[in-house]
């Protein structure tokens, strides 16, 4: 049976920092690592992407597989051929699939169908690859994950979602800071409340971006408005006093980051300021992306061998 990364917690937290520990291993080595030679990897994208499709291209062909980009639209996908069809089908051709698209049961159904690992290249209700790479970025900044408390304000969106998920699995606090109506996923929060069960963190969801940023390590945020959400833009009304700002981080620790996962809308839920300020730690962030998917690739492959 493939080993898939649907969600975040498809991997044990051993399992996630193993990953970490490789990935600052082939940042130093890009080229280290053969895993994928011979095998080729179908990258379906339903959605917009820069980073995540040029760090998956780039990151298969530097170890050794050839990356075949499938735009959603030009398939049959797009003409209501199920996935369950798609998923059989591409089994026969490649030898795992990245995709990013709307629902989530639709990628978890491609795994079950499907006989090659499916990697999660971010959904409406998670976005793991993301996280991994943003885990891998805090422990480079901090030199640790457990102990630390990380907020989040903004949406409750997939970004919300799986770094409440990632974080409660890892052992840091989270707060999660949203308007009224737009808090985290239900699932989502249940999934972490069970993590920290095992890992003795606070998991706070708040409407009060000041009461989540207090004595927070590493403030996060992410737009407003996500993919496919284009029609609901008035809601950013609602979104007043939750622009990450100095004026914000005057209430988290005093050595705290600032992270977005990009694209940023700046003067929305980051000032222009802050943003440029904390530059180094999100193209570090961007960056690692790359990094921490071709730990993820190698992890997920060596499973299949062995
Ligand atoms: N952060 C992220 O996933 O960026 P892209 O939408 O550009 O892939
Ligand atoms: N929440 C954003 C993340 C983009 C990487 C979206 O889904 O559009």
């Amino acid at each position: 049976m493939p080993r898939h990364f649907v969600n975040f917690e498809d991997l044990t937290k051993d399992e996630i920092l193993q990953v970490i520990d490789y990935a600052e291993k082939l940042k130093k080595d890009p080229f280290s690592d053969q895993t994928l030679k011979n095998k080729s990897i179908g990258l379906i994208f339903m959605k917009p992407s820069t980073r995540t499709r040029l760090s998956f291209e780039v990151g298969v062909y530097q170890m050794g597989g050839q990356p075949v980009y499938i735009l959603g639209s030009s398939t049959q996908l797009s003409r209501g051929e199920d996935i369950k069809d798609t998923a059989r089908v591409m089994s026969r051709y490649l030898d795992g699939i990245v995709i990013r698209t709307f629902s989530h049961q639709e990628v978890e159904d491609l795994a079950k169908y499907g006989s090659i690992p499916v990697i999660n290249a971010l959904t409406d209700y998670q976005h793991p690859c993301q996280v991994l790479a943003d885990m891998m970025t805090i422990k480079e900044y901090f030199g640790k994950l457990e102990g630390l408390k990380l907020a989040y304000v903004g949406d409750g969106n997939n970004m919300a979602n799986t770094l409440m998920i990632g974080c409660a699995l890892l052992g840091l606090d989270v707060s999660v800071a949203t308007p009224p109506m737009y808090e985290p996923n239900s699932k989502a929060l249940q999934t972490a409340l069970e993590f920290a069960k095992e890992t003795g963190v606070n998991v706070e969801i708040t409407n009060d971006p000041k009461e989540a940023v207090k004595g927070a390590n590493i403030v996060y945020t992410d737009v407003w408005v996500s993919m496919g959400q284009e029609g609901e833009k008035d809601k950013k009304k609602l979104f007043e006093g939750f622009t990450v700002d100095d004026n914000l981080l005057s209430y988290a620790d005093k050595n705290a980051i600032v992270m977005h996962c990009l694209p940023a809308h700046k003067g929305e839920e980051i000032s222009e300021e802050t943003f440029e300020r904390f530059a180094d730690v999100i193209f570090n962030q961007a960056e690692n992306r790359l990094h921490a998917q071709k730990a993820l690739m190698s992890f997920l492959y060596k499973n299949l061998n062995s």
